[in-house]
């Protein structure tokens, strides 16, 4: 039984779903400079080297570029976040969509570079100010609670290429200064914030290179995150004295992993996955503190922080009020040969053969949901939210325009279920926002046909399309669930 406050929602970020890339003075972030890709193919970064000569990295953001080069739009390529589904220009209609459902609470981000298009401003740019708080107004007039994430996937591209982004120190002084204004500016209008989305990545997306990730990648690494927990650290204590009202969680991406044999050795791999994956984050996050076995994790790879005494105090004085995460799969390990593999974006590991996978290789477990709810509540006994979970699936328009997803409905039926079960468990479970409640560009892929959707959005990988938005079968059902307070699933 969920709780009577309980918040159903969806969830969004801005550079997957805005558009509006160079309108009213908005800067750039590096997803602008990001084409777009598929399943077996990486996103690319283009760039032009000192001599005028184009060039692309790997999209997944370890890429360095060569000396002299910058970041470019380059005319042969065609990058999907420019327009997103244009959510700048349709927002009324699309929160109003999301009320006729009956959300109580919307997951967006605010693009950092709209308010700051370098980064390093002194002041804001007013119109970047001004799209958020008329957005926030649309959504409190449908009694919508807004829970915005301060830096989703988008460091504004000028901090990127003139200062090296989250590798200098400088860029805690400068998220400082947008966090700042974020609470300000949207003081009442506003009261759930997450920092980083996915802070976990930065180290997590390490192993996906396996035995190719160097000790210069897990130093930057581990650095860029000390800096991003400061960052975050300083957002929680400036969000509370702004406003006492203000909840602000982490936001971790939330992988449930399992051992392949019961080989002692595997279980340990296991722990220690979970570990540096999962645990480093959020304890660091949640208890104030980095854990033990951190500096295990250091050693492995010769890490020396950058890290004073006043950082330490910092994270002290900064937890959490919430844990908030993303799940879509689990992952197994082991430390024993791999006959079948998982292949898929950001997805790596031993095929599990309990479950079944998506179409982009991703393991469909929603008990993995329930299991991570109960040892993360055990961990840190803090409220929590599920503030990404989905299918993204390929989706088929019928000849009435009608969309039938139960594939869908399935997904999100079994993983309502398990939440419920670990509500019933004790765990205090705020509220869940279905990722891309509104289809929206893929953060790996680029694609748009990777739809996660209730409402279905007339766009496609080649950005061709009306823009116009429909509602699929699942949007009727989620409208249900809603009102039902999680209780009618059918
Ligand atoms: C999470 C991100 O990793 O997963 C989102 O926070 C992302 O930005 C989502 O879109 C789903 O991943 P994908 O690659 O299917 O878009």
């Amino acid at each position: 039984m969920f709780r009577k406050d309980f918040m159903w929602g969806g969830a969004t970020a801005a550079n997957q779903c805005e558009g509006a890339w160079n309108v009213d003075g908005r800067g750039m972030a590096k997803t602008d400079v990001t084409t777009g890709g598929s399943v077996n193919s990486h996103r690319l970064v283009t760039y032009v080297d000192k001599d005028g000569k184009p060039g692309t990295l790997p999209g997944m953001g370890n890429g360095t570029l060569p000396e002299g080069a910058h970041y470019a739009v380059l005319e042969d390529y065609y990058y999907p976040n420019h327009d997103g589904i244009d959510f700048y220009h349709h927002y009324k209609e699309d929160i109003a969509l999301m009320a006729e459902m009956g959300f109580q609470i919307f997951r967006m981000s605010i693009s950092w570079s709209r308010l700051f298009p370098r980064g390093d401003e002194e002041t804001p740019n007013e119109k970047g100010v001004e799209f958020y708080r008329n957005v926030f107004t649309e959504l409190r007039k449908y009694n919508i609670e807004p829970l915005v994430t301060l830096s989703h996937f988008d460091t504004p591209l000028y901090l990127e290429e003139h200062y090296g982004g989250w590798n200098n120190r400088k860029l805690i002084g400068f998220f400082d200064r947008f966090a700042k204004t974020c609470f300000t500016e949207y003081k009442g209008l506003v009261k759930y914030w997450l920092t980083f989305n996915e802070i976990n990545n930065t180290v997590m997306f390490l192993e996906l290179f396996g035995n190719t990730a160097t000790d210069e990648m897990y130093q930057s690494a581990y650095q860029q995150l000390h800096y991003q927990f400061v960052a975050s650290a300083h957002a929680v204590k400036t969000g509370h004295e702004i406003d006492p009202e203000n909840q602000i969680g982490c936001m971790i991406c939330g992988i449930t992993f399992y051992p392949l044999t019961s080989d002692p050795k595997d279980i340990m791999l296991n722990r220690h996955t979970w570990e540096k994956g999962i645990f480093y984050c959020g304890d660091v996050q949640c208890k104030g503190k980095y854990p033990t076995f951190a500096k295990r994790l250091w050693d492995e790879h010769h890490v020396r922080l950058d890290m004073t005494e006043q950082d330490l105090k910092d994270l002290q004085e900064g937890c959490v009020d919430m844990y908030t995460f993303s799940y879509y799969m689990s992952t197994v390990v082991t430390t024993h040969e791999v006959t079948e593999k998982v292949s898929g974006n950001f997805s790596a590991g031993a095929k599990n053969p309990y479950l079944t996978y998506s179409d982009w290789g991703w393991a469909l477990d929603p008990v993995g949901l329930r299991y991570y709810l109960e040892m993360l509540y055990d961990r840190y006994e803090k409220p929590m939210m599920v503030v990404e979970n989905g299918l993204g699936a390929y989706d088929k328009v019928e000849e009435d325009g009608s969309i039938h997803d139960p594939y869908r409905i399935d997904y999100l039926r079994e993983h309502i279920k398990e939440m419920d079960l670990a509500v019933k468990e004790g765990v205090d479970l705020l509220a869940y926002t279905m990722w891309g409640c509104i289809d929206l560009v893929s953060a790996g892929t680029g694609e748009m046909r990777k739809r996660y959707g209730f409402i279905y959005v007339d766009k496609d990988d080649e950005g061709k399309g009306t823009y116009a938005r429909s509602r699929k079968d699942s949007f009727y059902w989620f409208k249900k669930v809603i009102a039902s307070g999680g209780e009618d699933l059918d």
